[in-house]
């Protein structure tokens, strides 16, 4: 395929690294004003441009990665020179309606929402289409699960899945910090802590999504009684571990339904 990405920024050059380097046959096209910034990917066989009608034409998938207020004006500009083509939108808070009533009945509205990891072929991508775009709606599932996994939602857990699964990447993240913190209080240093920090949470994701159980199962396995681990869990979870988590993504939903 031939996938068009305009908005060339955090998340359209993640996955457009993604496809460059862990799908095959596809070829891709990035676009963004200020081109300098994203001219390294021509080393890995991405296409750059200034122009977002660089030949748009071939273009089997269009993605947009650009910011809610930017999209009129890159529709305005694009709309002319095309026709029967699938629009799949990252932005976010862009309703699937909203986006097929500004690209007309002649293309097809499919939304997406995958986070940066795409660059390492380990998004977890929601994606949400109409049921007569499904046919559009499996092409870019395709494409994808190629970039880790893509879930089919109903579109009104969209915003969900943008807080659980973008937003997400940072909270995960946060707790990588801490915990490789707290490793250098314990001794290591802090590349060391860090890497053992990343490989363990890496490892206890691998566990769950290969065995499929909820997760305390998997903690009852590595908790003895009178343990150290238990120790550590009931002085965190004192401290609201959990509930600081789920008030956190709860109120992070808030502010993107605009609550
Ligand atoms: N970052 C994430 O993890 C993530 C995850 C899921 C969804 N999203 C959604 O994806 C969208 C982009 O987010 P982001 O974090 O990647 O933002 P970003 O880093 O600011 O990227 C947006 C890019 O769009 C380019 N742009 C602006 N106007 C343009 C135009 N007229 N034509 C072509 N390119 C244009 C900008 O570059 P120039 O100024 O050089 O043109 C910029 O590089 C947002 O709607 C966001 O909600 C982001």
């Amino acid at each position: 395929m031939k996938i068009h990405i305009i908005g060339g920024g955090n998340l359209g050059v993640s996955v457009a690294v993604g496809i460059a380097k862990f799908t095959e046959g596809n070829q891709v096209t990035v676009t963004r004003r200020s081109v300098a910034n994203i001219k390294h990917l021509e080393e890995l066989g991405i296409t750059v441009s200034s122009d977002n009608k660089h030949n748009i034409q071939e273009a089997d998938v269009i993605l947009l990665t650009i910011k809610p207020y930017q999209v009129d004006l890159v529709l305005a500009e694009i709309l002319p020179a095309i026709s029967n083509k699938i629009i799949a939108s990252a932005v976010s808070g862009l309703s699937i309606e909203k986006l097929q009533n500004k690209i007309g009945p002649l293309n097809h509205a499919i939304r997406v929402m995958p986070n940066i990891a795409a660059q390492f072929g380990e998004s977890a991508t929601c994606i949400t289409f109409q049921d007569d775009k499904a046919t559009y709606g499996k092409e870019v599932v395709a494409l994808f699960e190629g970039l880790g996994t893509a879930p089919v939602i109903d579109e009104k857990l969209m915003d969900a899945a943008t807080v659980l699964a973008a937003s997400g990447t940072a909270f995960a993240l946060r707790y990588m910090r801490a915990s490789m913190q707290a490793g250098i209080e314990i001794g290591f240093d802090w590349k060391t802590s860090l890497a053992i920090s990343a490989q363990t949470v890496k490892g206890a994701a691998e566990m769950l999504m290969q065995e499929q159980v909820h997760p305390e199962q998997l903690i009852d396995r590595v908790t003895t009684p009178q343990g150290c681990t238990i120790a550590g869990l009931s002085e965190m979870e004192s401290h609201g571990f959990s509930s600081s988590l789920i008030r956190g993504i709860k109120s992070a939903l808030k502010q993107i339904k605009g609550k």
